[in-house]
């Protein structure tokens, strides 16, 4: 009797402390992505450049700009040997794709697409974003991909993304 009393006593006293620590551990995966954020992640290692660093043309379609495209981990992980993704396939969770947009040779811009399905501000599986060369942001992901998916989606697109097909 004497011990089931100190048991439920010792339950009561160090379950909150408990959920408290696991609410703890929860909180990180939870953590939402912001622009901030967002600039932060594409200035950090492990990019590469699509076809080697090339300063590609934007085909007439787009709005953009002369640019470079690079690719995080993950987004490299879902390219086959030709550093394309294969017609039909989709980009890992995870996968930023940068694109950095320049004018009279100097930076001028970054669009940035984030593959997180799951995100509030997700637009057809992806954050929509572009940032100024100090990070400063010009287009919210807040607004999620208001006036870039019906773009995105024109055909050909491979998981809303143009330039394997046009470049
Ligand atoms: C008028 C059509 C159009 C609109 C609007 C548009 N895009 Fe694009 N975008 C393109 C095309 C076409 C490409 C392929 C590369 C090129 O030729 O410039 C592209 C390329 C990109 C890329 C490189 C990955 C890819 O799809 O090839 C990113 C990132 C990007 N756009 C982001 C955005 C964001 C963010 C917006 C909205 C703020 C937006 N785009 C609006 C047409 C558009």
């Amino acid at each position: 009797m004497k011990i089931s009393i100190y048991l439920i006593l010792i339950v009561v006293t160090f379950l909150p402390l408990i959920s408290c620590v696991y609410h703890e551990l929860e909180a990180p995966s939870s953590s939402p992505i912001t622009d901030a954020s967002l600039f932060e992640e594409i200035n950090a290692a492990g990019f590469e450049y699509y076809q080697g660093g090339a300063i590609l043309t934007p085909a007439s379609a787009s709005p953009h700009g002369i640019f470079r495209l690079r690719f995080n981990e993950e987004a490299l992980s879902s390219l086959d040997a030709t550093g394309e993704l294969p017609v039909g396939g989709t980009f890992a969770e995870g996968s930023v794709i940068v694109k950095e947009v320049y004018q009279n040779n100097a930076l001028y811009a970054y669009a940035v697409l984030k593959k997180a399905p799951s995100d509030v501000n997700a637009g057809n599986g992806w954050l929509w974003s572009e940032f100024g060369p100090d990070g400063s942001s010009l287009f919210s992901i807040a607004a999620k991909g208001n006036g870039c998916i019906s773009c995105h989606d024109d055909l050909p697109n491979r998981d809303f993304v143009r330039t394997f097909d046009l470049h």
